[in-house]
């Protein structure tokens, strides 16, 4: 799958909205709602009709939903913009692009969304647009190389063994190396308490399953 096939899939897809539970609609995020997304109504729903559409297995559409630790982090940059005022920032797996988006409203110089989907990359552009505002975006996996930037994002990177296995040195080089990083993230299991430290927490809305509360506590945290 291409990145070009993907945009061109996603912006039939933003054309030609549906009523229904399987479509994509443009909403404000519930916890940064300066920023508005093209997001699925039913994430599992879309997933599905588009791999039936395409006739082959899709990566899973991470980019369609908000997640706790991406909206935690974006609230964060829009309520304390010198943190990206003027800087170069990489939002590491960017999904929808909300980070990277607040980080381009609250005044970076210059914000990389990176994703390894290429609908998520598809995605960034799409929403960026919609917010009216300048990312560049790159696909490609960028966790065993450097980083070029002033500020490293990561919102909700971890939620997998294998992936914080590599996301988290990959934070910890860049930090070690000057780059101001900071992560966004609800407690998915894989966070090192004892190598970051806390910045901030937010009571985030969510309505993941997993969760029987309607609002989740996440954290803003930056390595030791
Ligand atoms: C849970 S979503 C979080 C998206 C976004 N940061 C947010 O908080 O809204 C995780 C994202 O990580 C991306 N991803 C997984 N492995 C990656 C890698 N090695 N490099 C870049 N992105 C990756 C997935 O494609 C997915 O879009």
């Amino acid at each position: 799958m291409s990145e070009q096939t993907a945009l061109a899939d996603l912006e039939r897809e933003i054309a030609t909205p549906g009523g229904g539970m399987d479509g994509l609609r443009l909403v404000a995020a519930p916890f940064v709602p300066e920023v508005r997304l093209h997001l699925a109504e039913d994430a599992i729903l879309w997933w599905a009709r588009m791999e039936a559409a395409a006739g082959r297995s899709l990566p899973p559409p991470y980019w369609a939903s908000v997640w706790a630790g991406g909206q935690a982090l974006a609230r964060h940059l829009l309520d304390h913009p010198e943190l990206a005022a003027g800087r170069r920032v990489l939002d590491l797996a960017s999904g929808s692009g909300l980070v990277a988006i607040a980080a381009a409203l609250a005044g970076a110089e210059r914000v990389t969304a990176n994703d390894v989907d290429p609908y998520a990359v598809a995605a960034v552009t799409a929403n960026a647009r919609a917010n009216r505002v300048e990312l560049a975006v790159t696909g490609g996996d960028l966790l065993d190389g450097p980083v070029h930037a002033d500020l490293l994002l990561a919102g909700d990177v971890l939620y997998d063994a294998g992936l914080a296995a590599r996301v988290l040195p990959f934070l910890q080089r860049a930090a070690d190396r000057g780059v101001e990083v900071l992560v966004g993230d609800p407690d998915r299991g894989h966070l090192p308490a004892d190598r970051l430290d806390r910045v901030a927490s937010y009571p985030v809305p969510t309505t993941e399953p997993s969760v029987d509360s309607p609002v989740r506590r996440v954290h803003v945290l930056r390595p030791r």
